[in-house]
């Protein structure tokens, strides 16, 4: 059994309970963690919240060459966590590998923005009757414990770039790794107490979230939470918590908006890297083409050449498409691909599938009356939804439940510009896929796709509050 990081020691659960993690690909047993008990947690969440309070009396430089030690660990141990990854989530062994070394960029980052944030000073005669002998400074303070909890498919990356944030403006972490993901998640731990973190700074809630979720989301010692993952999770932990603030990073359903004077050969690499890289398991991925009639056959032709090119198969062979987390997502997709079919829509490419290992899936004719025109699939299906307007575009761009990213493809940027502005989505990306980074961007989803910013500024922001100090002078 894996051990996790409870009470300041490595430890298995008191009942040697524990959750079995079975890779998506060859379904066999990858490992087991500990399924902790409400006890056992609440125990080592009052440590972790306590051994906060000399964190955070420690100096920043400090805790960012610990930080900056875990991110030289992370490179050194990249082909046996990325290889976890691999083998927990079923990304292919490349991107797996990548995401670790993104993770170490993000951390060395992270740490250097940390170092040249600073509070503000004010004067009290600023505001009108105040005095010039009122020196107010505003500085920043840790929140105190954060709540991290992170989705299965960034297993490392999207956990770091919740805990490194944390940890190194002088708070604590509770961590809650996806199940699926746990053994990098604790993998990727492991390499940060090496590094000489405290142990007891860290508590890894390992166990199902179905079980464990709504105790940590409502512990009366975590102050902040910081969540990526599904819509319906993210709106329960909001109803669940109260007075924490709160970021959430949820799910997407990006369109690719496709105008007649666009660059249809950059418009089809774009969007087939956008909507098929992880096999469409990502909140960024595209998910949806808006495209003008006038130049709909050619674009889904150009799209079509590039989907057969994509290679399907295992991730220890590096394919660009790979079995879906489990059986479960593969039935979800092919439940959209169904309807759609049922309803008029035309099969260009895919709608093949071995177990959870489905074919990459363009849809053409889709219309709105369709479920996978509106609902997000997480997986190798992207439907083209033929428009006869740029207006109509963005009116079906804007009646969708989220709002995370958009991507527009014209030669015309004053036009781009103006459509960008209508659009209700954290970000748009002229004439580029829609994706996350780079990393120190803001990062935000609108509607139901979340609340609060990530970035790296943003995040270091997020876990801190001001705390101000008056001198009457
Ligand atoms: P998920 O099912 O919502 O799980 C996310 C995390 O929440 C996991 O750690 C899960 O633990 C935990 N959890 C489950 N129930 C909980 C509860 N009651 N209280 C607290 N935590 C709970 O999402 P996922 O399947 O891992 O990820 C896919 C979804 O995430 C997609 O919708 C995708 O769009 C979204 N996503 C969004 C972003 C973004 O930045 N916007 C990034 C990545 C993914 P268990 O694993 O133990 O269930
Ligand atoms: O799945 C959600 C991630 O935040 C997407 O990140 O755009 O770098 O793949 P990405």
């Amino acid at each position: 059994m894996i051990k996790t990081l409870l009470n300041g020691e490595w430890n298995v659960s008191e009942s040697n309970a524990t959750v079995d993690i079975y890779s998506p690909s060859n379904k066999e047993l990858v490992g087991s963690v500990p399924s902790l008990s409400q006890e056992e947690l609440n125990t080592s969440i009052e440590n972790t919240s306590q051994a906060q309070l000399a964190w955070a009396e420690r100096s920043v430089q400090e805790r960012g060459e610990i930080l900056n030690k875990w991110a030289d660990l992370l490179e050194e141990r990249k082909e046996e966590i990325g290889t976890a990854i691999m083998r927990e989530v079923a990304k292919n062994k490349k991107s797996s590998v990548s995401e670790v070394e993104r993770t170490v960029d993000y951390i060395r980052y992270t740490v250097e923005d940390a170092y040249r944030l600073n509070g503000e000073v004010k004067r009290g005669d600023g505001f009108k009757g105040g005095s010039r002998s009122k020196v107010g400074l505003a500085e920043k303070a840790p929140l105190g414990t954060i709540l991290a909890i992170g989705p299965f498919n960034y297993p490392v990356n999207l956990s770091a770039s919740k805990i490194a944030p944390a940890l190194v403006q002088g708070n604590s972490v509770v961590f809650k790794p996806a199940t699926q993901g746990a053994i990098s998640g604790i993998k990727m731990v492991e390499a940060l107490i090496d590094a000489g973190l405290p142990k007891e700074l860290v508590t890894v809630a390992t166990g199902r979230g179905s079980v464990i979720g709504d105790f940590l989301v409502q512990h009366p010692r975590v102050d902040m939470i910081s969540f990526t993952g599904g819509t319906s999770t993210g709106r329960h932990i909001a109803k669940l918590s109260s007075m924490v603030p709160l970021v959430l990073e949820l799910g997407g359903k990006d369109p690719a908006i496709v105008l007649e004077d666009a660059d249809l050969d950059k418009a089809a690499k774009e969007i087939v890297a956008g909507a098929y890289s992880y096999s469409g398991q990502r909140c960024t991925a595209i998910k949806r083409v808006l495209v003008q009639d006038e130049i709909a056959d050619e674009l889904v032709d150009r799209i079509a050449h590039k989907v057969k090119s994509l290679s399907v198969g295992m991730p220890e062979d590096n394919k660009d498409i790979t079995p879906l987390i489990d059986n479960k997502s593969a039935d979800y997709v092919q439940s959209l691909i169904d309807d759609a079919k049922e309803q008029g829509a035309k099969v260009v490419s895919g709608d093949t599938r071995e177990g959870n290992l489905l074919h990459p899936t363009l849809l053409d004719n889709v219309t709105t009356d369709m479920r996978v025109a509106w609902e997000e699939p997480f997986g190798p299906v992207l439907p083209i939804i033929r428009v006869s307007s740029q207006s109509e575009a963005i009116q079906i761009a804007n009646e969708s439940e989220y709002g995370l990213q958009a991507s527009i493809f014209t030669k015309n940027i004053d036009n781009a510009m103006s459509i960008a502005d209508k659009l209700e989505v954290g970000t748009v990306q002229l004439n580029g896929k829609t994706s996350r980074g780079p990393d120190h961007f803001p990062f935000l989803g609108v509607k139901s796709s979340g609340l609060g910013v990530q970035g790296i500024r943003e995040s270091l922001l997020s876990v801190v509050r001001d705390k101000v100090t008056v001198i009457n002078m």
